[in-house]
């Protein structure tokens, strides 16, 4: 036996036939655990947005009838600290949500960006550096947006659907140029300011309606620790929770770029 046989994958198996049963448990757990811990969000009307696991794809059917329905936005990251924790909890509780990122901070870390979008939620614009556009130059404002686009087309391959300029402060120029709808909000939990999960939970709960938008930051562990109660929460008083795209899609609003959204109700 020469020792190019002697390390073929055939004659381990013929020889060990333990690894051979070894492999195939493994490849059940490896199944098993996929699956109970997948959470895939989501269907309704017309709608189909898929989470997709690594290895499998499930789609699991949630009825949204008779739901009210709110779009958790965060801005201001991705954050390597805190955005995939978020991540896991929107996982885990089969809840998607849409995140207006920095491109500048989008670039530091493209696999949270593209980890966002595989398992469901809606990737947005909230321009490359944060600045305040009603007090730069026209010219600024569109150097800005075309490297923002540049920087999501680059690592999603697709410029994001939707924008919300900071501090949600909008001139003409901004409308002429972002290139896409413009979503503010119509709650505001002051989450960056009051640091604290019980004061952002009852914000939310004070100001809260179906066809919300509701205004957070996935860059503070408050955050989310709120959003880890609020989910529970808000479900428990008939809310589900979509993304801003699918939320307009199921009220028949129709996007227009450079026009502004606040919330879209029934
Ligand atoms: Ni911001």
């Amino acid at each position: 036996m020469n020792t190019r046989d002697r390390l073929s994958f055939k004659n381990i198996f013929v020889r060990l036939p333990w690894l051979r049963i070894l492999l195939i448990v493994v490849a059940i757990i490896w199944a098993v655990l996929d699956l109970s811990s997948c959470t895939i969000s989501r269907v309704g009307g017309s709608l189909d947005v898929l989470q997709v696991t690594p290895m499998f794809r499930h789609v699991r059917t949630r009825d949204l009838d008779g739901k009210k329905l709110i779009a958790l936005t965060f801005d201001d990251g991705p954050s390597e600290a805190t955005t995939p924790v978020l991540l896991d909890l929107l996982h885990q509780k089969s809840a998607t949500a849409t995140f207006f990122m920095l491109g500048s901070r989008a670039r530091s870390y493209p696999d949270i960006v593209k980890r966002a979008e595989r398992e469901g939620h809606l990737v947005a614009s909230h321009t490359m550096y944060h600045q305040n556009f009603a007090t730069i130059s026209t010219g600024a404002i569109k150097d800005d947006i075309a490297e923002s686009r540049a920087v999501f087309d680059d690592i999603l391959g697709h410029y994001p659907a939707l924008a919300r300029p900071p501090y949600g402060n909008i001139n003409n120029t901004v409308r002429d140029n972002i290139q896409a709808p413009i979503i503010l909000w119509s709650v505001d939990t002051l989450d960056w300011k009051n640091k604290d999960a019980a004061a952002i939970d009852e914000i939310a709960h004070e100001q809260a309606h179906d066809g919300a938008v509701v205004l957070m930051h996935d860059i503070y562990e408050t955050s989310i620790q709120a959003v880890d109660r609020l989910i529970d929460e808000f479900r428990d008083e008939g809310y589900e929770f979509v993304t801003v795209s699918e939320l307009a899609k199921l009220r028949g609003a129709t996007l227009n770029n450079g026009v502004i959204y606040y919330n879209f109700r029934p």
